[in-house]
């Protein structure tokens, strides 16, 4: 079902949140690319789909604890990170999770002598000067991460505005909920983003990993367009053929809901996701030319997820992936 493997080298690849959205379609394209991949998790158990990949190795353990870092990156090329919490489980995740861990991913990859790492950022993450803690967090993390080339790493981070495609939280999160109302009051409606598709992600860290280019760079990575939150549950609603009406609110009211949301269950909004939003994730860089990737639009790609999942209960994130029909 997977493409020919062109090259299969013995380079290995650990993926820090190789578990997780961008992560899983990462660690299939590295498969694809004939890598050895290494993932670090919390919990092996629940990433069996992962295992039966040629080529990955899932390895349970505490990222956070520098000894275990040390010892799990032992005989890599290159590790990429792409761990990070929206929203704090526990106080103090989002310094733990984003500015302390690239200070020990430093740490591990010096005594383990490797010299490549890609960090994922987010746009508008600058430290001291975000809105929110997470983008101020995230922008600390890039800074702190880009300190590897003191000690001889060369380091690639990259900026994008929400990433969509199959097990998203964009749009499978406002699917899921519009399953359940019939009227969706949103908060934030003008918050502007410039969706781009995980795989355009993706290709770009492979395509990162062995260009000397890339060294020392930061890119900023958007889709070609640029929508309201609104624009973009609307365009669910369309996507899925049902029947509902959004309610913009006002910045008071989204205020007030971001607050109530912070103590549901789940935290579907939280008030630093308030504050995240109040700038606009796009960018007024071109996406990077030097990949060689035109990036996708949403239009597309969307449906082809959404209406799947929806059909059929489940939806096979990777078959598109595997596929290469973007
Ligand atoms: N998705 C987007 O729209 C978007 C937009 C801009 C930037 N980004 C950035 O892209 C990266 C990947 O995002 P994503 O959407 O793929 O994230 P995700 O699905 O939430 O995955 C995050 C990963 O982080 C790990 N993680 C979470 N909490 C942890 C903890 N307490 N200790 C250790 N590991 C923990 C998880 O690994 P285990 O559970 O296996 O341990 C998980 O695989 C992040 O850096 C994010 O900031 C994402």
């Amino acid at each position: 079902m997977y493409p020919k493997i062109a090259v299969t080298h013995n380079k290995t690849i650990a993926v820090l949140g190789g578990t997780g959205f961008v992560g899983q379609h990462l660690v299939h394209a590295l498969v694809e690319s004939g890598y050895q991949v290494r993932v670090l998790t919390r919990r092996r158990e629940r990433h069996r789909e992962l295992l039966v990949l040629p080529r990955v190795t899932l390895i349970e353990t505490d990222i956070t604890c520098l000894s275990s870092l040390h010892q799990h990156l032992a005989g890599c090329h290159a590790v990429v990170n792409l761990v990070a919490v929206l929203n704090e489980k526990r106080k103090g995740d989002f310094q733990r999770l984003h500015v302390e861990l690239p200070r020990m991913i430093i740490d591990a990859c010096v005594a383990n002598k490797i010299d490549r790492i890609i960090h994922m950022s987010a746009l508008n993450a600058y430290a001291g000067k975000a809105p929110s803690r997470y983008l101020t967090s995230k922008g600390e993390g890039e800074d702190t991460i880009h300190m590897g080339a003191d000690e001889g790493i060369n380091v690639t981070s990259l900026r994008p505005s929400v990433i969509f495609g199959p097990g998203d939280q964009l749009f499978n999160r406002f699917a899921g909920l519009l399953k359940f109302v019939i009227c969706l009051p949103l908060a934030c409606p003008n918050a502007r983003f410039a969706p781009v598709y995980v795989h355009d992600v993706v290709d770009v860290i492979v395509k990162s990993l062995n260009n000397r280019a890339t060294f020392g760079q930061r890119y900023d990575l958007c889709g070609p367009r640029i929508y309201t939150l609104q624009q973009l549950v609307e365009f669910t609603i369309k996507t899925l053929g049902i029947k509902r009406s959004v309610v913009p609110l006002g910045d008071g009211m989204s205020k007030l809901m971001a607050r109530i949301l912070s103590i549901a269950p789940g935290k579907p909004l939280t008030y630093d996701n308030y504050l995240s939003m109040q700038v606009d994730s796009v960018s007024n860089k071109p996406f990077p030319e030097l990949f060689g990737i035109t990036p996708q639009p949403l239009e597309a790609i969307v449906p082809r997820y959404l209406l799947n999942q929806t059909q059929r209960g489940q939806f096979d994130r990777f078959r598109l992936y595997a596929g290469r029909d973007d």
